[in-house]
């Protein structure tokens, strides 16, 4: 609940909670000594929060990290007043609702749907491309078909208020992102119809077997482009799991997620012995890199968790937030750090 939740700066967290820095792969796995904060579940934004209490009832129940992740993710998706993921998720620029999704498990599967209409929960049909296909990602017409045949229901998901929007955004039809639009009011009458952006719950889970999970799941863009698909749908950009080392997920403009293949990078640089914060912060760096002007002009986040259940996060601008629920605290909203 937001009145009971906390909400404190992620700098008084890597001070006073977790104060361990790096950790190689060495010493993930000698971490089975030490004190591992598990379970735990962590999320981005602030519709994290109720996510992560999903996900809790879980993990705290000895539950799989799997099973969490999917649990958490379908609350916001079931949520129409979220606009950037799920059933509420504002349409593409021809008024269609196109929902991507993907999920990875601690033994390296991993299931992904892109571009589907007409299913409210993404995250379950991407888990069952996991579970049941030899592939890992299905896209559009053959997601739905797939989401179908093995029980989902069709729903309309264009909300009146979705339809609202789309049409006050037809009349300018501008295309450019506004930084962290989906941390604001969720109203619609707040929303000036020209202004959208996105944005992805993406969620990290350790269970008290000490097995990591993902998932990832959005609407993307608001009024993108008929097809376009973002990163939260692609293994290695949107989301990455090592149950070796831990797992990363990212936030914000998915262009450039996948041009960095952003969460990948982030388990990477946690395997070569980054904390999750300055793993996080690199991917960032990456991004100013390759593209510095644009860097100026868009949010990306990234959020990570590692193998001993310490977790950070950064993004490029101000007012990235992020969800964290483990055995001391239930409904913590951190203030990410930013690089702007
Ligand atoms: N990060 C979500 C997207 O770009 O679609």
């Amino acid at each position: 609940m937001i009145d009971r939740r906390t909400f404190i700066k992620a700098g008084t967290i890597g001070a006073s909670v977790f104060s361990i820095g790096g950790l190689t792969a060495a010493t993930a796995t000698q971490r089975t000594n030490r004190a591992i904060n598990k379970p735990i579940v962590i999320s981005t934004w602030n519709f994290g929060v109720a996510a992560n209490q999903a996900a809790w009832e879980v993990l705290d129940g000895g539950g799989s990290a799997l099973d969490a992740v999917e649990a958490g993710v379908r609350i916001p998706e079931a949520d129409l007043s979220n606009l950037t993921v799920g059933k509420g998720g504002y349409p593409d620029r021809d008024g269609h609702v196109t929902l991507d999704a993907c999920i990875m498990d601690h033994q390296g599967n991993c299931g992904a749907v892109a571009a589907l209409e007409h299913i409210a929960h993404p995250i379950s049909v991407a888990r069952l491309v996991m579970e049941k296909t030899p592939h890992v990602m299905l896209v559009g017409e053959g997601a739905l078909q797939f989401a179908l045949e093995n029980g989902f229901e069709r729903e309309r998901l264009l909300t009146p208020e979705g339809e609202a929007a789309w049409k006050a955004w037809l009349k300018e039809g501008k295309y450019e992102p506004v930084i962290n639009i989906e941390n604001e009011s969720y109203t619609t009458d707040k929303l000036p119809g020209n202004q959208y952006n996105h944005d992805t719950i993406g969620m990290l889970a350790l269970d008290s077997n000490g097995h990591l999970s993902g998932a990832c799941t959005t609407s993307g863009m608001a009024f993108k482009m008929r097809g376009r698909v973002g990163d939260s749908p692609i293994i290695g950009a949107g989301l990455y799991v090592d149950n070796e080392v831990g797992g990363a997920t990212a936030t914000g403009v998915g262009e450039e997620v996948i041009r960095t293949v952003g969460s990948f990078l982030v388990v990477e640089l946690m395997r070569q012995g980054l904390s999750p914060r300055d793993a996080c912060r690199e991917a960032v760096e990456r991004i100013i890199k390759k593209k510095p002007e644009t860097a100026k002009k868009i949010q990306v986040g990234f959020l990570a968790l590692n193998k001993g259940g310490e977790y950070g996060a950064f993004s490029l601008q101000n007012g990235f937030s992020y969800a964290v629920c483990d055995t001391n605290q239930r409904d913590l909203l951190v203030d990410g750090e930013h690089v702007y």
